[in-house]
C-alpha cells in the first residue's frame, strides 16, 4: 500500500459556548489529499488549488504532521503530498485541522493503521501549532473522528465522543479573512466567575441536549457570554445573522471557530435552508461576498476514498 486519497472534512470548532473543547464534522465542504510514501526522509507537497500555501514542509500544515510522522519512524521513510484545497484558509470552519488531519490519518494507513486515534490527533495538532500558535484539537478529533466531539483535555489528551442528532448546519462564510491567532490574540485572560458559571451550565447542557437529543436544550445552551462578544466585532452583521436566523427557526448558533464563518444547527432541511437565506439577504444587503453551505453532521470524519 504505497498510495492513498483522502477526504478530509471541514469542522466547527467550539460549538458557541465550547471554546477550544467541542467540535462537529461537516459534510461539506471538505479537501481532498493525495499521498505517497516515500523510501527516503523526505516531504514533497504540492498545492492542487488557487489558495498559494507555502510548499515548504516546515511551513505546511500538513508538511509539518508528516514530518513528525517521518521522525517517529527514525527518518527512514518519507511522503509526498498532493492537496486540493476547497476549504478556504482563515474561513473558520477547520481548513488548517482537514490539512492537518488529512495529513496525519493518510499516514497513518500508509504505515499500516500502527498509531491509535489519539496518537494520530497528537501528530495533526501540530499542524493546528503551526497556524494558530496554539495546539488545539477541537477541529482535528472532529475531523478524525466524525461527529460531536469533546476534548475533555489536551494534556494529557482525552478525547470523548458525544452522539451526535441528525442535525442540519448551515454555513455563511463571508469573504473577509480573520486569521485564528489574531482572533485569539484579542480574548481576555480571565473571566468572571459569573460568566464562567454560565458557560459551564451552557456547555453542560449541550452536551447534554446532543445525548438526550433534546432540541430545545440545544437552542438554549448555545449562547457564548465569553468569547463571542469580543470576536464578534470581527464579522460584519453577525448580530443580525444570528437573530434572524433564530427568528426563521434555527435552534441557535454563533461564530464557527474563530470566524468570520457563522454556523446554525436546525432541525430538519427547510428550516436550514430558510436560514440559508436569511444569512444571504444580510451579505447582499451589507454588501459583502459570501459562501453557503447546508450539509448536516459528518459522522465518519477523514474518509479514506481510494488506495493503490
Ligand atoms: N478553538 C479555536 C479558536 C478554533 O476558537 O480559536 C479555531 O481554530
Amino acid at each position: 500500500m504505497k498510495n492513498v486519497k483522502v477526504k478530509c472534512p471541514g469542522t466547527v470548532a467550539n460549538l458557541v459556548c465550547g471554546f477550544d473543547i467541542l467540535g462537529l464534522a461537516l459534510h461539506e465542504p471538505s479537501d481532498i489529499m493525495q499521498l505517497r510514501l516515500l523510501n527516503e526522509p523526505r516531504v514533497i507537497i504540492t498545492n492542487k488549488d488557487n489558495f498559494n500555501l507555502p510548499t515548504e514542509p516546515e511551513r505546511n500544515v500538513a508538511g509539518v504532521v508528516l514530518l513528525s510522522v517521518m521522525e517517529r519512524m527514525d527518518n527512514k521513510i518519507g511522503f509526498e503530498a498532493e492537496i486540493e484545497k476547497h476549504i478556504k484558509p482563515g474561513s473558520g470552519i477547520g481548513s488548517s485541522a482537514a490539512s492537518a488531519a488529512g495529513a496525519a490519518v493518510a499516514a497513518n494507513h500508509l504505515l499500516g493503521n500502527i498509531f491509535s486515534n489519539d496518537e494520530v490527533v497528537q501528530f495533526a495538532m501540530n499542524g493546528e501549532k503551526l497556524a494558530s500558535g496554539v495546539k488545539h484539537a477541537d477541529n482535528i478529533a472532529p475531523c478524525i473522528l466524525g461527529g460531536v466531539t469533546l476534548i475533555r483535555s489536551i494534556h494529557p489528551l482525552d478525547i470523548v465522543a458525544i452522539p451526535s442528532p441528525d442535525l442540519y448546519v448551515t454555513v455563511v462564510h463571508p469573504q473577509i479573512e480573520v486569521r485564528t491567532a489574531d482572533a485569539r490574540q484579542i480574548l481576555r485572560k480571565q473571566v468572571l466567575l459569573k460568566d464562567a458559571i454560565k458557560q459551564w451550565g451552557n456547555i453542560a447542557g449541550l452536551v447534554a441536549g446532543f445525548i438526550k437529543n433534546d432540541h430545545d436544550l440545544i437552542g438554549r445552551s448555545l449562547e457564548d457570554v465569553i468569547i463571542e462578544p469580543v470576536r464578534s466585532i470581527l464579522i460584519p452583521g453577525f448580530d443580525e445573522v444570528k437573530r434572524k436566523c433564530k427568528e426563521a427557526g434555527a435552534l441557535g448558533g454563533g461564530i464557527s471557530g474563530s470566524g468570520p464563518s457563522i454556523f446554525m444547527l436546525s432541525k430538519n432541511e427547510a428550516t436550514a435552508k430558510a436560514t440559508e437565506q436569511v444569512m444571504k439577504e444580510v451579505y447582499e444587503r451589507i454588501g459583502i461576498e459570501y459562501y453557503t453551505y447546508v450539509t448536516t453532521i459528518n459522522k465518519k470524519g477523514v474518509e479514506v476514498m481510494d488506495v493503490e
